[in-house]
């Protein structure tokens, strides 16, 4: 559908037009062709003035005219974004107004342009006011405190009939569904796009005041506020994984056309049919480093599809060992028998993520302990979403997780499996 004020520079043109000036990371966010964007961003970076800016360029579309929400957990949530649109549209008179109606309180905000574009607040603690309407687009303000259930049930299918685009912004407050979120938008899903913001990435937020709040706040609250970083997630398995660490393109030796980086390159297998099957191909060091070279990650796969795809990698990478999921004896044969050298991996929970934890944690003479080639797009996101489950209490369980770990169980089941550290050293007496 052809819109006025959906391409970036319309859309800077017109914002222009009434005195806003977007910031480069709003206008970055502005300017994203995807349906579904999440801003994750310290406090203070301009998320609500976004959202307004966005809300604007939607509410000057007249043909055919458009529909959209902000949805907060209160209406008091909702009503950041709606009192700057009230400040630069109604109040100096910058355009005509069917209805213009702010009532924060009573839960009534509402602006219906005079060719009928409409933008109503709605909080998602009134879910009966969430029903019915199709919608252009949704802002969904301080997401991390919503929950899934107001996003999947209430809101998505809103969306549905006229392809409609979401904005999703809030601080990194943990709640599980929003680092889902997240990562849908770091390659995992094609139609999301998301970003990671500091507070000063915000001109027009004192500088000062940023140093006085590192001196002041604890690391992981100056860390998940100012930086917009997950880090103060109590939930996260590996706390310790970081995109921007861990994850680069791994620079490899080659002698005569073999890899000579390594002292071995292994792959631990998840087997998986209606789930995911993971293969997951790593190199080791001599001083025990793990370097993720692939991934093969795919549902409703047939036996002799994994077997072609495990010798895929095997000559590719050179992979001497396939670390099993002792689950299905019948799969690991299959591989035995076509000549892959396969065995059942360790797949002890406890100690196979202390492994992990470790590696990632590692940093000595300025290797890394762990590092993951991009391409390992599953990999990416299984990070940054396996959680411990939380009891109703909000204690976190020990043994029991939520998101995928399938990739994640394959790279433990090879790196216990081949773990050194409690390996009995014979001693000669000397
Ligand atoms: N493009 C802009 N032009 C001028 N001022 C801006 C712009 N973006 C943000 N600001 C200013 O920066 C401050 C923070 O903006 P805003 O309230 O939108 O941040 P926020 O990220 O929603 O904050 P919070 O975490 O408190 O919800 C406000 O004073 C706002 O007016
Ligand atoms: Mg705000």
């Amino acid at each position: 559908m052809h819109r006025l004020y959906q391409d970036a520079l319309s859309k800077f043109a017109l914002l222009k037009s009434i005195g806003i000036e977007p910031h480069e990371g709003q206008r970055t966010v502005l300017a994203a062709p995807e349906r579904f964007k999440v801003v994750v961003a310290g406090t203070r970076f301009g998320k609500s003035h976004l959202g307004g800016q966005w809300a604007t360029c939607w509410l000057f579309e007249a043909h055919p005219p458009t529909r959209g929400w902000i949805v907060g957990p209160t209406y008091e949530d909702g009503e950041f974004e709606f009192r700057y649109l009230w400040d630069w549209l109604v109040s100096p008179g910058k355009l005509r107004f069917k209805r213009a109606n702010y009532n924060a309180k009573g839960g009534d905000m509402q602006l219906v342009t005079d060719w009928g574009s409409e933008l109503t607040v709605k909080s998602a603690e009134h879910p009966k006011g969430l029903g019915g309407e199709e919608l252009d687009y949704v802002i969904m303000a301080e997401a991390g405190t919503t929950n899934k259930r107001i996003w999947e049930r209430s809101v998505y299918g809103r969306l549905s009939n006229r392809q409609g685009e979401a904005l999703i912004t809030g601080t990194p407050r943990g709640s599980d569904y929003y680092i889902e979120l997240f990562n849908n938008g770091q390659g995992a899903k094609p139609d999301w796009k998301s970003w990671r913001f500091p507070t000063g990435a915000n001109p027009y937020f004192p500088r000062e005041e940023i140093e006085t709040a590192k001196r002041n706040l604890t690391p992981e609250m100056y860390d998940e506020q100012f930086e917009g970083r997950f880090a103060q997630f109590e939930g996260l398995v590996y706390k310790e994984f970081n995109r921007e660490k861990h994850v680069g393109e791994p620079l490899l030796v080659r002698q005569n056309g073999k890899i000579v980086s390594f002292k071995q390159i292994i792959a631990g297998v998840d087997w998986g049919y209606t789930n995911p099957c993971a293969i997951v191909v790593m190199g080791i060091d001599g001083d025990d480093n793990v370097v993720v070279l692939d991934e093969w990650y795919h549902t409703e796969q047939s036996q002799a599809q994994k077997v072609a795809a495990a010798k895929a990698l095997r000559d590719k990478w050179e992979v001497s060992h396939f670390y099993c999921d002792p689950e299905s004896p019948d799969d690991i044969a299959a591989f035995m028998r076509s000549g892959l050298k396969a065995s059942q991996g360790i797949t002890e929970v406890r100690r196979g993520i202390e492994i992990v934890r470790q590696k990632l944690r590692k940093e000595a003479d300025g290797k890394k302990g762990f590092v993951m080639s991009a391409r390992c797009v599953n990999g990416k996101r299984e990070f940054g979403a396996y959680m411990y489950a939380m009891s109703r209490t909000g204690a976190k369980k020990e043994d029991k997780f939520t998101g995928d770990q399938h990739f994640l169980d394959a790279l433990r089941y090879a790196l216990t499996s081949v773990d050194r550290s409690r390996r009995i050293t014979v001693r000669t007496s000397g």
